[in-house]
C-alpha cells in the first residue's frame, strides 16, 4: 500500500504502473479497512474491462458475497447515489437530465468567460511577479466556471477546497473518518440550503433546472438530485485542477516541449491532449464491484469485490503509444484514457479540454519566463489515492 500511494509513486505513476502491467496486473490491497484489487494492465484489455458487465458500479447490483466491506453509511451512501454510483437504467435516466449542458457545443459557449476569468486571475498576480499556482490559479478557474454554471454564490465557492480536501484525505487515511463525516455533513447541507434558495428563486442555471425537472415529474429523487450536485461541483474542480498543476510542472520540466508551444500556438490542443495522458490527473477509475466471481490474471476477483482500473498504465502501454514515456505534445494520435471509456466516460470531458486549452495557452503567453520559483524544494502531492494533484506549485515569472 505505502508504495502504491506513496510520494515517490506520484512522482512518477507512469513507471510504476507501466511496471505492474507488465508484471503482475492485478493486486490486491487496502486502505484502512477497505479492501480492493487494482488492475493495471494493456490498453486493450483496460477498454475491454470498462465495458465488462461483470463489474458494475452499483453497489446493489453486486450482492456481496467476497469479502465484507464497511457499510460506510450516512452522508457518504449519499455520495454515490448519482450516475458515477449507478448501472442503466438508473445512470442513463440520470446521465440524460444534464448531459445536454456539457455537450462540447453548449461548453464552447462558455469560453468568452472562462478566457475572462482566466485574464481576470493573471491581472491579479502580474505585478507582484510570483504565485502558488494551485491556490492562485488551477483552483480558482475550475471552481468559479462550475459554481457559475450551477448558480453557487461567488463569496461560497473558497469553501469546497476545504470540504473536499477533508473529505479525499479521509479516504486515504481512514483515521480520519470524523473530519471526513463533517466534511460530508457540512457540505449536504449547503446543497440542501442551495437547493431551497433554487426553490425559492429559481434563475438561468443547473441547479434551477435540475429543481424544475424534481417538481414537474418523478424522473429525480430529492437524494438523487442533492448527490448529482456533489458530483457535479467534485468533478467539475478537483480533477482539473490536477490538470493544470500536472500540466504547468510538467511543461516547466520539458522546456524544449515548452519552447516548441510558445513557437506554434497550433499545437495547444494537442499538447493539452498529451498532458491529460501523460500527467495522470484521475490516475484511477471510480469504484467497480464484481457482479461474480471473475478469474483473472491467475487469480480470482470474488463476487462483491471492490475493484479499480489504473487509467495510466493502460496509457503508457507500447501497443498502443509510441515510446510512451516520452512527453510529445505533438502526438498526432493520442487516444488517451485519461476520461476513461464506456457509459461513465467522463461528463465534463469537454469543459475540462477547453478550460485546459485556455488556461494554459494565456499563461504561458502572458508570463513567457515563468518558472520554478523553488526547484530545489521536493514536490509535495495530495495524499488523495486516485487522483493525482500537487498540495502546491511555486512559480515566478
Ligand atoms: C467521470 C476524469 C473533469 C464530471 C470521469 C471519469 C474520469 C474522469 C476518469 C470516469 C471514471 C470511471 O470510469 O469510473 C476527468 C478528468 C478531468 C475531468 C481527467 C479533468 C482534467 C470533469 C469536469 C466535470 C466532470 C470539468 C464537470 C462537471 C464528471 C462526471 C462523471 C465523470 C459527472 C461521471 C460520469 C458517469 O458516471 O456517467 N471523469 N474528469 N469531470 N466526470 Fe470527469
Amino acid at each position: 500500500v505505502s508504495e502504491l500511494f506513496s510520494q515517490q509513486t506520484l512522482n512518477d505513476p507512469l513507471s510504476f504502473y507501466g511496471r505492474i502491467r507488465e508484471q503482475e496486473k492485478l493486486v490486491y490491497t487496502n486502505l484502512g479497512d477497505v479492501r480492493f484489487w487494482i488492475i493495471a494492465t494493456s490498453y486493450a484489455e483496460t477498454i475491454e474491462l470498462l465495458k465488462d458487465p461483470r463489474l458494475v458500479c452499483d453497489r446493489r447490483n453486486a450482492s456481496a458475497q467476497g469479502v465484507e466491506q464497511p457499510a460506510y453509511g450516512g452522508p457518504l451512501a449519499l455520495f454515490s447515489q448519482n450516475m458515477l454510483g449507478t448501472d442503466p437504467p438508473d445512470h442513463t435516466r440520470l446521465r440524460t437530465l444534464v448531459s445536454k449542458a456539457f455537450t462540447p457545443r453548449m461548453i464552447e459557449r462558455l469560453r468568452p468567460r472562462i478566457q475572462q476569468i482566466t485574464d481576470e486571475l493573471l491581472d491579479a498576480v502580474q505585478d507582484q511577479g510570483h504565485m502558488d499556482l494551485i491556490a492562485d490559479f488551477a483552483y480558482p478557474l475550475p471552481i468559479t466556471v462550475i459554481s457559475e454554471m450551477l448558480g453557487i454564490p461567488s463569496a461560497d465557492r473558497q469553501r469546497f477546497r476545504t470540504w473536499t480536501q477533508d473529505l479525499l484525505a479521509f479516504l486515504a487515511a481512514p483515521e480520519k473518518m470524523a473530519e471526513g463525516m463533517a466534511a460530508a455533513e457540512t457540505f449536504i447541507a449547503y446543497i440542501k440550503a442551495l437547493l431551497g434558495d433554487k426553490r425559492a428563486h429559481p434563475a438561468n442555471d443547473l441547479t434551477s433546472d435540475l429543481v424544475r425537472v424534481k417538481e414537474q415529474g418523478d424522473s429525480l429523487s430529492e437524494q438523487e438530485l442533492v448527490s448529482m450536485i456533489f458530483l457535479l461541483i467534485l468533478g467539475g474542480h478537483e480533477t482539473t485542477v490536477n490538470l493544470l498543476g500536472n500540466g504547468v510542472l510538467t511543461l516547466l520540466q520539458h522546456p524544449e516541449q515548452l519552447r516548441l508551444l510558445q513557437h506554434n500556438p497550433d499545437v495547444l490542443n494537442p499538447a493539452v491532449e498529451e498532458l491529460l495522458r501523460y500527467t495522470a490527473p484521475v490516475s484511477f477509475t471510480g469504484t467497480r464491484w464484481a457482479r461474480e466471481d471473475i478469474p483473472l490474471y491467475g487469480q480470482v476477483i470474488r463476487q462483491g469485490d471492490v475493484v479499480r482500473l489504473s487509467l495510466c498504465a493502460a496509457d503508457t502501454d507500447p501497443q498502443q503509444f509510441t515510446d510512451p514515456q516520452t512527453l510529445d505534445i505533438t502526438r498526432s494520435v493520442n487516444r488517451h484514457l485519461a476520461f476513461s471509456k464506456g457509459i461513465h466516460v467522463c461528463l465534463g470531458a469537454p469543459l475540462a479540454r477547453l478550460e485546459g486549452q485556455i488556461a494554459i495557452g494565456t499563461l504561458f503567453q502572458r508570463f513567457p519566463h515563468l518558472h520554478l520559483a523553488n526547484e530545489q524544494e521536493p514536490l509535495s502531492w495530495n495524499p488523495v489515492p486516485y487522483l493525482r494533484g500537487l498540495q502546491r506549485l511555486a512559480v515566478a515569472f
